[in-house]
C-alpha cells in the first residue's frame, strides 16, 4: 500500500504541516500541487491540504494578492510558483476518478473560531467525495499570523495525524512509497 502528500502553499506553512503529515505516515512522498500531476494514480491513500484564503479553497487572485503582499513587506518566504496554476482547486478539478479510494483533508488556518476563518479542509473533502474518494479524515492546523508562523506543537500533530491516518487504513511497515522512490 502506498499513500501521497499533494499540498499547496504560498508561505511555506502548509508545506511544513504537509511534509510532518508525510513523515507520520511513514514516509510518504510529500508533493507541490505543481509537482503533483497524476501521481495520485494507483495510490492507496491521498491526503491533500492547503492555506484556507477567503474561508475556503485559494483562488487564482487570492493567491496573487499573497504574493503581492509578500513582495510588498520584502521579508516573507514565498514558496516557488505559489502564484501558477494549477492551484489546489484546478489539481482537484482534473483528479480522476476513484472508486473508494481513502483520501484525507486538511487545512493551515488562522487561530480562531472556524466559522470566522472558515475552513479550506471542508471545501477540499467536498472536492474528493465528488470524485469517488472515501474521505477518512479532515483536519486544521494553525497560524499565529497571516504569514505564519505555525502555532507551536502543530508540526507534532502533524506528525501524529498522519501517523493516525496510517493506522487508520492500514497502511504497513512499507506501506508508504519513500521519498524520492517512482
Ligand atoms: C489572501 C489571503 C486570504 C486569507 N484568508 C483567510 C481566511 O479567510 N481565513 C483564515 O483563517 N486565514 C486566512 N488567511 C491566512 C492563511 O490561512 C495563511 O496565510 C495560511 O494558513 C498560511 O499558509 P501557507 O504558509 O502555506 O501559505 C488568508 C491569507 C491570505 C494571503
Amino acid at each position: 500500500m502506498n499513500a501521497i502528500v499533494v499540498y499547496e502553499s504560498v508561505y511555506g506553512n502548509t508545506r511544513a504541516i504537509a511534509e510532518a503529515v508525510a513523515q507520520g505516515l511513514g514516509g510518504a512522498r510529500a508533493l507541490a500541487v505543481a509537482d503533483a500531476g497524476g501521481a495520485s494514480d494507483g495510490a492507496d491513500l491521498i491526503v491533500v491540504g492547503g492555506p484556507t484564503h477567503m474561508h475556503g479553497l485559494s483562488t487564482k487572485s487570492s493567491r496573487h494578492m499573497a504574493v503581492n503582499a509578500a513582495q510588498e513587506d520584502g521579508k516573507t518566504h514565498v514558496e516557488e510558483g505559489a502564484d501558477q496554476e494549477p492551484g489546489l482547486r484546478g489539481w482537484l478539478h482534473g483528479l480522476p476518478d476513484a472508486n473508494g479510494v481513502r483520501a484525507a483533508a486538511f487545512d493551515t488556518r488562522l487561530d480562531k473560531s472556524p466559522w470566522l476563518t472558515g475552513v479550506a479542509a471542508h471545501g477540499i473533502a467536498r472536492r474528493l467525495r465528488h470524485h469517488g474518494y472515501e474521505v477518512v479524515g479532515s483536519e486544521s492546523f494553525l497560524v499565529q499570523d497571516s504569514e505564519g508562523p505555525l502555532e507551536d506543537g502543530e508540526i507534532e500533530r502533524a506528525r501524529a495525524w498522519g501517523a493516525k491516518l496510517a493506522d487508520e487504513v492500514g497502511l504497513g511497515e512499507s506501506g508508504s512509497q519513500q521519498a524520492g522512490a517512482a
